[in-house]
């Protein structure tokens, strides 16, 4: 009799023990939910804010060269670009004693008027543009830029242009976040000063592929199948690599796999066969 009393008021306590169980995975999982509905329903996001996603990454524009766009991430999303820390050994140029200048000309104002060498308008550390320069993207390079997207879609690579078009402000914003997290000196080597940026003159594409967000502004896009396509194929639709491995000492900045700009055909064919900077190209360097 005992015993069965017993065995009776061990089931209920279990019975109680699993409800309460239950009870606490049924309001996990509604404060899960409601979290990532809080979040636009925004895994990765949720992830991020919880720490648990494996890139820093910031979440990336989707519509190209809309200013509307970038100043609402401004407000509660990380920026556009997503850049990559610097190595930690450092291939910097110049004296130990030399002061760091990060390749800029001490000094130097904004100019009134945008530079252009050979007929090509110039954007880099030695030759910035004026603050009021606001072209937009270029339609020509967009168009370029779809013919291309479309052929490597015949390869399976669904390529997208995550950053295009940067404004002046915009650009204060981004450089001033990466001085923030990794000091001028460190930021200098993979992010433009405002004013000095290529993506001020909406001629600069940062290329990625859709779905593939890790590889995003990563120096792991130029091993992937759609990076390497990229490289060997994009000249033929008048787009360079801007910053090759190893010419950080020519254009100012690290070797940035996923950074195209836009040139015209006959010029990206020149300098893909050369495999010379643009820089090296304008004689300007
Ligand atoms: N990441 C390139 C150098 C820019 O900020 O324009
Ligand atoms: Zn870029």
């Amino acid at each position: 009799m005992k015993r069965s009393q017993d065995r009776r008021r061990t089931s209920k306590k279990r019975s109680k023990g699993l409800k309460a169980t239950l009870l606490i995975a049924v309001a996990a999982l509604v404060g899960l939910i409601i979290w990532i509905g809080t979040n636009d329903w925004n895994v990765e996001k949720t992830l991020e804010q919880a720490g648990l996603s494996n890139t820093d990454s910031e979440k990336p524009e989707t519509s190209p060269g809309s200013e509307d766009k970038e100043e609402e991430d401004e407000q509660n999303l990380p920026p556009a670009e997503v850049e990559p820390a610097p190595p930690e050994e450092s291939t910097e140029k110049g004296e130990d004693d030399t002061p760091f200048d990060g390749g800029y000309v001490e000094g130097q104002q904004l100019p009134s008027e945008p530079t252009y060498v050979k007929d090509i308008l110039i954007a880099n550390k030695k030759y910035p543009l004026p603050e009021t320069f606001a072209p937009g993207e270029s339609k020509e390079a967009r168009a370029a830029f779809e013919e291309m997207a479309a052929e490597a879609k015949l390869s399976s690579f669904n390529l997208t242009a995550f950053s295009t078009y940067r404004s002046y402000d915009y650009q204060v914003t981004l450089y001033n976040r990466y001085v923030d997290r990794d000091g001028v000196e460190a930021a200098d080597r993979y992010s433009a000063r405002p004013g000095y940026s290529e993506h001020q003159t909406g001629l600069a594409f940062d290329i990625g592929e859709v779905n593939h967000e890790k590889h995003w502004a990563s120096s792991s896009f130029g091993t992937t199948e759609a990076g390497k396509w990229l490289l060997a194929n994009a000249h033929r639709y008048g787009f360079i690599l801007r910053y090759p491995n190893h010419k950080e000492e020519i254009t100012g900045y690290m070797h940035e796999a996923w950074h195209y700009r836009y040139v015209g055909k006959p010029i990206a064919e020149q300098i893909f066969k050369k495999n010379i900077t643009l820089e090296e190209y304008l004689g300007i360097e």
